[in-house]
């Protein structure tokens, strides 16, 4: 008799995708898939079994991305930084390619292709001119948007011409923008109480487009803002074992006077290559 073939990880990237579209049953039983020769069976808080069990790398793959692909929460917001030792997310003059290893690339894509939209800062698409599109794995483009609240960036950024994917600008409701730079069509939302965009009306405008699992890609601005607004449900930092000494920061928040004021999240823990992710939780 022929031997089971065990889920590899092209497969288990398929499942997770499978059960991001579907989610667990809003009864709260169990998400059955078949995928080739394997069963899996995923919890609505996404823990998992399977039959034949795969391999240890399969199986972490799957506990990293199962709990996000099925979370239930709406909104749901997860920022991402890749950070050195010393907590620099680029050098001063922006260069930031590459501060994390491969597999931190690869696990920033798979978080692109799992959101309905990714969102940036306006330093990112300014020094970086980036394409945030869906390329190191299968999957969708997630909508595209960027925060510019005086409406600085020019339209011949890529993100602005290539229609790889919809992309939305969002400035504060006190400017008078223009309907569209390039193909990105500009919205507008308030101004929290200290003057920046307000993070939760983010959200809220781009949950009544149907945009509510939120990738939060960078830099460290936009991501500490969002956390400081308490607009974050995780946070997931990859440290690289490098020090870059000075350069951008990745998280600010306002200062503390005692340490018991600092946050402590749950958290969850991998090994990406070289690099150490740590997601908190803050839902
Ligand atoms: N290592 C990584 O994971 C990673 C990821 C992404 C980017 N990067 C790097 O990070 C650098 C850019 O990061 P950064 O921290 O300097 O800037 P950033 O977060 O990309 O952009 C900051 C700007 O975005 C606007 N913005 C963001 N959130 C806002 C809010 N709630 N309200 C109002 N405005 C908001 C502001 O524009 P105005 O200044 O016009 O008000 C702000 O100055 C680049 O070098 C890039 O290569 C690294």
């Amino acid at each position: 008799m022929r031997a089971p073939i065990l889920l590899d990880e092209a497969g288990a990237w398929d499942a997770i995708c499978a059960a991001r579209r579907t989610g667990t049953p809003a009864n709260g039983s169990t998400l059955w898939l078949e995928i080739g020769d394997s069963r899996l069976w995923i919890e609505p808080d996404g823990r998992w079994s399977a039959d034949p069990v795969p391999l240890p790398a399969v199986g972490r793959l799957l506990d990293l991305y199962l709990p996000l692909a099925v979370q239930a929460r709406r909104p749901f917001t997860v920022a991402h930084l890749g950070q050195s030792l010393d907590g620099r997310i680029a050098a001063a003059n922006g260069a930031s390619r590459w501060v994390t290893g491969p597999e931190d690339l690869l696990h920033n894509h798979r978080m692109r292709a799992l959101a309905d939209a990714i969102l940036v800062g306006a330093d990112t698409v300014r020094l970086d001119d980036p394409q945030l599109t869906v390329r190191r794995c299968p999957g969708d483009n997630p909508v595209r948007v960027v925060l510019d609240p005086m409406l600085g960036l020019g339209p011949d950024y890529a993100l602005f011409r290539d229609a790889a994917a919809a992309t939305l600008v969002i400035t504060a409701a006190d400017r008078a923008p223009p309907p569209r730079l390039g193909q990105a069509e500009v919205l507008t939302v308030p101004r929290a109480g200290d003057g920046t965009l307000d993070c939760h009306a983010i959200v809220d405008l781009l949950g009544r487009r149907g945009l509510s699992w939120i990738f939060v890609e960078g830099g460290g601005i936009t991501v500490s803002r969002f956390l400081a607004q308490g607009a974050l449900d995780r946070l997931q930092l990859t440290i690289s074992p490098l020090i870059i000494g000075s350069g951008r920061p990745g998280i600010q928040l306002p200062e503390i006077q005692d340490l018991a004021q600092g946050l402590r999240p749950r958290l969850r823990r991998f090994a990406l290559g070289e690099d150490m992710l740590f997601e908190c939780d803050f839902s």
